[in-house]
């Protein structure tokens, strides 16, 4: 067969598993993928990367399902850990006595700061941050929640509830009626908010659907007072951050700051088996509450036997290999490379912060995040915009990365501003006018567009 009835073959293909993704999965999905060169299907996973099936092209995964893969993609120690925990168990029965959970438990609570060490396992993070709300209102006796704007918990009842965004949330209205939100790294109106009948404050240490800041030490510390001066119950989400991403195993350690109830997921589960946890402190509030009521959130497959299993081999892994030092040394490398890049397209980027493998590159418009994800797709790297921040591109590769994969990286994001660069010769000056930019910056407007590039483009393939 020549190579072009190869390609023509798996164009067709393509065509046909997007239609069927599109018929019984999400349409709208399927057109967004389809603009965005991300119609990709992960076939092998090593690594830092994965093999899409029809193009056969290995793909840099930037993104980490926001990390997901610290221990890289199909990690086979974990892998085969699961394989042996399949022979043996299944779920198990979420109220039992179980090894696997008695096991995990107990190891995950020796590695978390300070007395936090008792632990509720769910079935993921949404679920865990469900719990830690719960406990947080129940132990208090409290109703009032204070979250921070465009911050992300979540998609469930109390998690979106404290979601900073409402772009997510003004479908489902009403939603809880006493969380209230404060700005980010705002020590002075957290201050003003909170009282006596503030039950929890919950932040992220680092933002991450909000677009990557980084948590000051004065608000985090200022914070903590607050929270000790009130009685109020601090909660980190460190489902972003938690398990070597920032370049501490948890990024509290950061802080000379332990909080009351600290929620973990994604890695814990190694990219391969769901598991998530709130750990809580060793505190009579929170221990007579549960015990009191031992069922105050019951899940059928959260913390399951197979999900412990794998956890453990997580724990195993990033401890013996140290993830978090490789972050913060990989990430300081790549920091300084998206600095350079920035040095050299002052017209397009702002600013990169972050800390450890956990990046963000502001542009200096918000419809810059969807051009430059295109680009990159088009370069091999699935890297993905905040969503609660368009402009700020993250970057969150997994902890495993080595030197010439970070450089290999960063190569490609070069090649990709520079493709770039076209498009926005007209765009740049047009969006200085807020009607055009606005137009620019609308998610609908943009996957209408990139599809019809999408289409042309095909048309002379
Ligand atoms: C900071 C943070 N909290 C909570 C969640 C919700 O976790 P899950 O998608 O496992 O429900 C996410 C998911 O992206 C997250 O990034």
């Amino acid at each position: 067969m020549g190579i072009g009835t190869r390609n023509t073959a798996r164009r067709r293909e393509k065509k046909r598993i997007l239609e069927r993704f599109g018929s019984h999965i999400s349409h709208g999905q399927m057109r967004y993928l389809r603009c965005a060169h991300l119609d990709m299907q992960e076939e092998r996973r090593i690594g830092i990367k994965f093999v899409d099936k029809e193009s056969g092209r290995t793909v840099i995964d930037a993104f980490t399902s926001a990390g997901c893969f610290n221990a890289g993609r199909g990690n086979p120690a974990i892998a085969a850990a699961l394989a042996r925990a399949a022979e043996r168990y299944d779920m198990g029965t979420p109220g039992f006595l179980s090894r696997p959970k008695i096991e995990f438990a107990k190891r995950l609570a020796a590695l978390c700061p300070g007395d936090l060490n008792r632990v509720h396992l769910a079935g993921s993070g949404a679920d865990a941050i469900e719990a830690a709300l719960k406990l947080a209102l129940g132990a208090t006796g409290r109703r009032e929640v204070i979250s921070t704007e465009k911050a992300y918990h979540g998609h469930s009842g109390f998690s979106l509830s404290a979601n900073g965004k409402d772009y997510y949330k003004h479908l489902f209205q009403p939603l809880m009626p006493s969380f209230r939100f404060t700005r980010f790294n705002d020590l002075e109106g957290v201050r003003r908010m909170a009282s006596r009948e503030t039950a929890a404050i919950i932040i992220e240490p680092v933002q991450g659907e909000g677009g990557i800041h980084v948590a000051a030490d004065e608000y985090v510390a200022g914070i903590r007072r607050l929270c000790d001066e009130l009685g109020i119950v601090l909660i980190f989400d460190e489902i972003q951050t938690g398990f070597g991403r920032t370049g501490t195993l948890w990024a509290s350690g950061h802080y000379d700051v332990v909080p009351d109830i600290m929620v973990v997921a994604k890695s814990i589960s190694g990219g391969l088996y769901p598991n998530a946890a709130m750990v809580y402190r060793d505190d009579r509030r929170f221990t007579d509450f549960v015990d009191a009521h031992p069922d105050f959130h019951p899940t059928s497959g959260g913390g399951s036997d197979l999900a412990c299993e794998v956890s453990s081999a997580v724990l195993d892994y990033i401890t013996a290999t140290r993830v978090w030092e490789n972050a913060a040394a990989m990430g300081a490398r790549f920091k300084e490379g998206l600095e350079d890049i920035t040095r050299e397209n002052p017209s397009i980027v702002k600013e990169v912060r972050g800390r450890g493998l956990m990046l963000g590159v502001e542009y200096k418009y918000e419809f810059i995040g969807a051009l430059i994800a295109d680009c990159l797709a088009k370069e091999d790297v699935w890297a993905a915009y905040s969503g609660n921040a368009p402009q700020v591109m993250r970057f969150q590769i997994p902890t495993t990365a080595t030197a010439g994969e970070i450089d290999e990286l960063l190569g490609k994001i070069r090649r990709a501003v520079k493709a770039m660069r076209p498009y926005l010769v007209f765009m740049l000056p047009m969006a200085r006018i807020p009607i055009l930019r606005r137009v620019f910056d609308n998610v609908h407007v943009q996957i209408a567009a990139f599809n019809w590039v999408r289409d042309i483009e095909e048309l002379f393939a």
